[in-house]
């Protein structure tokens, strides 16, 4: 297995007005993250809505810059968002979006839609491979020519998808995917995108709120809160035992073959990333908190298992562990 992309110790900070006359706050939405994408492999990033995912896909694209930390793609640094170099690399990454409308041009056939990446990037005959991709992503040859509002919810996140194949990409993030779909659909795009990625060989991040979802298509599942990641490991392994006491509580509201045990119910507030818990941050939440969680911040390590952990009930104590927060 080879690397494709590398992420560290990524931050990106917004500011937010709390009303109209309120002063702006800072928030953390990705607040030092790393992870890794292998080539031809499935990475699932799953958290609750406002944990950082969809601005963690942006930075990997390099779609914004981060204020700290480095994006690594093939082995070369992200080039700066909409500068040429960084438009030369588009052909090889690609983003699908959850809402399928919002993403084409309402005035254009979906034909001409599909084909526009190659047009963009100079790319051979686009009529030949518009045949191609349509049929790689299951639409009727006809359908070209329909506008995006004659089709389909399913079919419109079809099209979506052959216009990010269009031009070959090795990586594709898909951020929730299917979450505006109707749910008699939604299997048939999961069934889809594994197909496709098997197939091309592509890279993938797979961005859900949802953890059935995510079992489902990745190879690795990245667990996320307040914009870190704190587990990651094999679907099976984690889904059966997971390690962190969040990804406990995420798992426990699943049901799984072979897992015993309780829905853990949350305490506290969900997470809100302007106000950012001191320490580990989801201490005022874990049953597990110890005096130590209030004040380090646990570093995501790897475990004996192959599972990576950010939490201090698997690191040793004292100064050659945890970072303290800056
Ligand atoms: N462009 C932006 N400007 C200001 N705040 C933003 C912006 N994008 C995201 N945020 C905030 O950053 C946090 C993380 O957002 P997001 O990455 O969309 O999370 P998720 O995809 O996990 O729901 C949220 O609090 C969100 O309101
Ligand atoms: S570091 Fe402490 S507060 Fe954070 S998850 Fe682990 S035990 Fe809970
Ligand atoms: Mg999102």
């Amino acid at each position: 297995m080879s690397t494709l992309l590398e992420a560290h110790g990524l931050v990106r900070r917004y500011h937010q007005r709390q009303g109209i006359l309120g002063r702006p706050r800072e928030l953390r939405a990705v607040d030092g993250l790393s992870l890794t994408l292998e080539r031809g492999r499935t990475l699932g990033l799953v958290g609750e809505s406002g944990c950082g995912k969809s601005t963690t896909g942006r930075l990997l694209l390099g779609l914004e810059a981060p204020d700290a930390g480095e994006v690594r793609f093939a082995g070369a640094p992200m080039p700066r968002p909409g500068s040429g170099d960084w438009r030369r690399l588009r052909a090889r990454m690609q983003m699908v979006f959850q809402d399928p409308l919002g993403a084409l041009d309402r005035r254009l056939p979906v034909g001409r839609q599909i084909t526009e990446p190659l047009e963009i990037h100079g790319r051979g005959n686009a009529t030949a491979r518009l045949a191609e991709l349509l049929d790689a992503v299951g639409l009727r040859a006809e359908l070209a020519a329909r506008y995006p509002h004659e089709l389909s919810g399913g079919q419109r996140q079809r099209v979506v998808l052959a216009r990010a194949l269009a031009t070959g990409p090795e990586l594709l993030v898909c951020d929730e995917p299917i979450s505006a779909l109707d749910v008699s659909i939604q299997a048939q795009v999961m069934n889809l995108l594994v197909e496709l990625q098997a197939r091309l060989g592509l890279t993938m991040l797979f961005i859900s709120h949802d953890l059935r979802a995510v079992r489902q298509v990745s190879h690795r599942i990245a667990v996320m809160y307040l914009g870190r990641i704190v587990e990651e490991g094999e679907p099976d392994a984690l889904l059966s035992a997971p390690a962190h006491p969040y990804a406990q509580a995420l798992v426990s509201a699943i049901p799984h073959p072979g897992r015993q045990g309780a829905r853990i119910l949350l305490k506290g507030d969900p997470p809100d990333p302007s106000a950012r818990p001191s320490g580990c941050a989801f201490h005022p939440r874990c049953a597990q908190a110890m005096p130590r969680c209030a004040v380090e911040s646990p570093v995501l390590r790897p475990r004996a298992d192959g599972r990576l952990m950010a939490c201090h009930l698997e690191q040793a104590p004292a100064n050659e562990s945890g970072s303290h927060e800056n």
